[in-house]
């Protein structure tokens, strides 16, 4: 590890490698394929780098932010891999990785065979045993802002009503870094499905400046539906600074202190929305970075949604900040919001809709 390349942003938590088998030909239903004793031939494989890390560091970075990806390998072959990826976009990006010797790398074998559903087989490896400990004061000198990403897929970040997560996220806000979290669908099957979600969050949000989940995550998570608003309320209430709500096709949500905005998406032909989620954070850090009012950094995380949802990958479709904002300049259509949104009014000039209490 080396500190010496200054980043404005560390982008820390669940990095994995993705092997990607291609299929030439349409299979029919899974069970006539995956059969017990068979040889099926498939194509060259896609081997890409996933998880928050790699998605909202490299998007970060695509956008023009000095950036530190900080993910935790193995010293095996899947490990250097991962680090190769990272390296080969920019050196500096991976700068802050870390390697733990004699652990197994995380990775994910993606089975995506035309006409059947997507199905994965993942090891957690190395995710699971990241730790506060893993984030030295070092690896965050001259960074301005922390953003993790993926707690429910980080066994040592749940365990114990999430007192690791609660320790990491105490220190780097008492380092004086802005502090920003997004969260994954924990498996219900899964021993992250059993956990207390609600008392992890009260645990760790009041060292969160900006919460940036999916609101369907914390639906999940504290297993009831609210209303925007109260869902935002709440979470302020224990202690979340700004609560960022991604909304699938129906847009971003933001809830500060004083605004309640709704960004719709932008209008793109879909060629896929993997890594959407991360890439609209990266967006919206990016802007928020560069100081800008709120509707505007609104803006910005959904059209960089927006592009990441053009190409089938997590990342190849995000364009450099200035491209992104002359695309929005010209006048780029918005999607219909279809949410009913009682109390809200839409601004035609900002293209937002704001909430109730918005002001308030
Ligand atoms: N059809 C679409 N067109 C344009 N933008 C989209 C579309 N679908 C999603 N997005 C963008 O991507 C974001 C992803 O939202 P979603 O609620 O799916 O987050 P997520 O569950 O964290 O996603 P991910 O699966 O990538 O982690 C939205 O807030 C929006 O900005
Ligand atoms: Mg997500």
């Amino acid at each position: 590890m080396t500190t010496a390349t200054p980043a404005t942003a560390v982008v820390a938590g669940h990095i994995c490698l993705d092997i990607i088998p291609t299929f030439k030909t349409r299979l029919g239903r899974a069970q006539d394929f995956f059969v017990p004793g068979d040889l099926l031939k498939i194509g060259a494989p896609v081997v890409a780098t996933g998880g928050a890390v790699s998605n909202t560091g490299l998007a970060l970075h695509r956008l023009g932010v000095p950036t530190r990806l900080m993910g935790k390998v193995g010293d095996d072959l899947f490990g250097r891999a991962i680090t190769d990826i990272v390296r080969g976009v920019a050196p500096e990006l991976a700068a802050g990785m870390i390697v733990a010797p004699r652990e197994t790398s995380s990775y994910t074998v993606v089975l995506n065979p035309p006409g059947v559903d997507r199905m994965f087989l993942h090891c957690p490896g190395t995710n699971d045993t990241f730790g506060a400990a893993d984030v030295s004061a070092a690896r965050l000198q001259g960074a301005r802002l922390f953003h993790f990403g993926y707690p429910p897929l980080m066994r040592q970040m749940y365990l114990d009503d999430g007192a690791e997560l609660i320790r990491l996220f105490r220190r780097v806000k008492r380092a004086g870094l802005t502090t920003s979290l997004d969260m994954s669908m924990p498996d219900p099957r899964s021993e992250a499905g059993r956990v207390n979600w609600a008392k992890v969050l009260r645990g760790v949000l009041p060292f969160v400046d900006l919460f940036l989940p999916s609101r369907d995550e914390i639906d999940l998570m504290l297993d009831k539906k609210m209303t925007l608003s109260a869902l935002a309320d709440l979470l302020r209430a224990w202690g979340a600074g700004t609560v960022g709500l991604k909304l699938g096709d129906q847009g971003f949500y933001v809830r500060t202190a004083q605004r309640e905005l709704l960004a719709p998406c932008f209008a793109v032909d879909v060629a896929g929305t993997t890594g959407a989620g991360d890439c609209t954070i990266a967006g919206f850090l990016a802007g928020w970075l560069r100081g800008l009012p709120l509707e505007q950094t609104l803006t910005a995380a959904t059209a960089v949604g927006a592009c990441c949802c053009e190409a089938p990958d997590a990342g190849s479709g995000i364009q450099p900040w200035a491209a992104t904002q002359k695309r929005i300049a010209r006048g780029w259509r918005r999607r219909a919001v279809t949410l009913s949104l009682p109390g809200w009014r839409w601004d035609a000039k900002q293209q937002l809709w704001i909430g109730p209490n918005d002001g308030k």
